[in-house]
């Protein structure tokens, strides 16, 4: 049975007491998120510090929270929009199926549209979840298992100015590369101090041992690597000695190049795993084996929900092509509803007839590049597009890469 608004409280949370509670909440209610509070108290105050938490209350008992961490992201072209990083969604197990998140999620989009955020975006714990709230998959990542014993690299890769730096110390500098990147994929996500703080808790607090390596001359670097080593029984006789990549970050292809040659560069090392990379990451090219590399774990990776529809379409170029209106119905921030016209200079309201349906966050996709407008329409989520619409989104709408953050929150 769904518990009614006025038997629910939702509020702001802004204690540290409360905060840790709410962050205790959702970690019950995700069972594999560890307390690192218990090991760092300090850490856990500055991660939950940066939060815009709201929790969902029954007189004083705490059911249900979400947050938000005040970040940017990226849209096709390179500009930077307002973005809230929307985390900790969490409902007590006593209490799920009642309407307790519902209730979180809208009340908190309909405060960061008028905060001024023009997207929220998320990581899913499950795929069935965020659709109804007008989330879409703004893009996908795959893994990456290369077998540096099985192939060569086909080029060359510079070497002069790749530094190992140490791993636990150097977060101020990966910080600085990573913010300076001049044209970051669509979808990459500006990090915000509470993020680096749980990566240096990792680093510093992780059992096993961790590494880094930038590429650049010192002052301007353009790329770094970090990674640790998989856990081994013995890591002198390991036949699969195996480093993990935590992150990998370059600006431009020969920094890119360098850095995987830093990996080929270490006789010790069998096998290298990057867990999130995106689909059309060209490694496979730099190989002069391209069966050494496993690509496999196609999967969801940036939800993104447009929040204000004006400022995320005026910020994304358009590529030359026919105009076309499209219709978007948002029953939850009706703001963003009704007819938009592409393609004729800024993007505008039109009152001239649709030529293509689809919902909020199907266009939140479109707009990233996530898919292409006939993939939409293969899948019945473009209606009433006909073919010479469809060619036209197509124009409009190209990208040159796939969208892509690399990041977990
Ligand atoms: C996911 C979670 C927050 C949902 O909370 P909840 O209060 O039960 O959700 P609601 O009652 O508001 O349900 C919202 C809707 O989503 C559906 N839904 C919720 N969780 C779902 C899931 N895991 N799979 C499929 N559908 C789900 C509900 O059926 C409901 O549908 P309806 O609106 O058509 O009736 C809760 O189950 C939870 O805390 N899960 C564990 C932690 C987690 O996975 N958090 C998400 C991190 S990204």
């Amino acid at each position: 049975m769904t518990i009614s608004p006025a038997d629910l409280q939702i509020r702001t949370i802004e204690s540290l007491e409360e905060r840790r509670q709410a962050f205790a909440l959702f970690r019950q209610a995700m069972l594999g998120i560890g307390d690192i509070g218990r090991t760092d108290p300090d850490a856990e105050a500055r991660y939950l510090g940066d939060g815009q938490l709201f929790g969902a209350f029954d007189g004083t008992v705490l059911l249900g929270t979400v947050n938000g961490f005040d970040s940017g992201i990226a849209v096709p072209g390179g500009k930077r929009l307002r973005h809230l990083g929307v985390t900790h969604v969490g409902v007590a197990p006593q209490a799920t199926r009642r309407g307790v998140a519902r209730q979180l999620l809208v009340t908190q989009l309909r405060h960061a549209r008028a905060a001024g955020y023009a997207v929220a975006g998320l990581r899913a714990s499950d795929a069935r979840i965020y659709e109804r709230y007008g989330y879409g998959v703004a893009s996908w990542s795959v893994r990456h298992e290369l077998d540096l014993t099985r192939t060569e690299l086909a080029v060359g890769t510079p070497r002069e100015e790749l530094r190992p730096v140490d791993a636990t110390e150097s977060f101020p500098l990966f910080r600085r590369i990573v913010d300076s990147e001049p044209s970051p994929r669509a979808a990459t996500v500006t990090r915000w101090d509470g993020w680096w703080t749980i990566q240096a808790f990792r680093t510093r607090h992780g059992a096993l041992p961790h590494h880094a390596v930038v590429y650049g001359a010192e002052g301007s670097e353009r790329g770094y690597l970090r990674f640790h080593t998989e856990a081994s029984d013995n890591w002198f006789t390991s036949q699969s000695r195996t480093i993990i990549v935590d992150d990998l970050v370059a600006h431009d292809g020969e920094a890119w190049r360098a850095l995987i040659g830093h990996l080929f560069a270490q006789d010790i090392l069998h096998r290298a795993i990057f867990p999130s990379r995106p689909v059309d990451d060209p490694l496979p090219l730099l190989l002069k084996d391209p069966r050494a590399l496993t690509v496999s774990g196609l999967r969801d990776e940036s939800w993104v929900r447009p929040l204000d529809l004006e400022t995320l379409l005026a910020a994304r170029p358009l590529a030359h092509g026919r105009p076309v209106v499209i219709e978007v119905q948002d029953p939850i921030l009706p703001e963003n509803s009704g007819r938009w016209l592409l393609g004729d200079g800024h993007p505008a309201r039109s009152n001239r007839p649709a030529d293509a349906r689809l919902a909020i966050g199907d266009l939140g996709a479109l707009i990233f590049g996530a898919y292409t407008p006939a993939a939409l329409d293969a899948a019945g989520r473009l209606q009433g597009a006909s073919a010479e619409t469809i060619a036209a989104l197509e124009d409009l709408l190209h990208v040159d890469r796939k969208p892509h953050s690399g990041i977990t929150f």
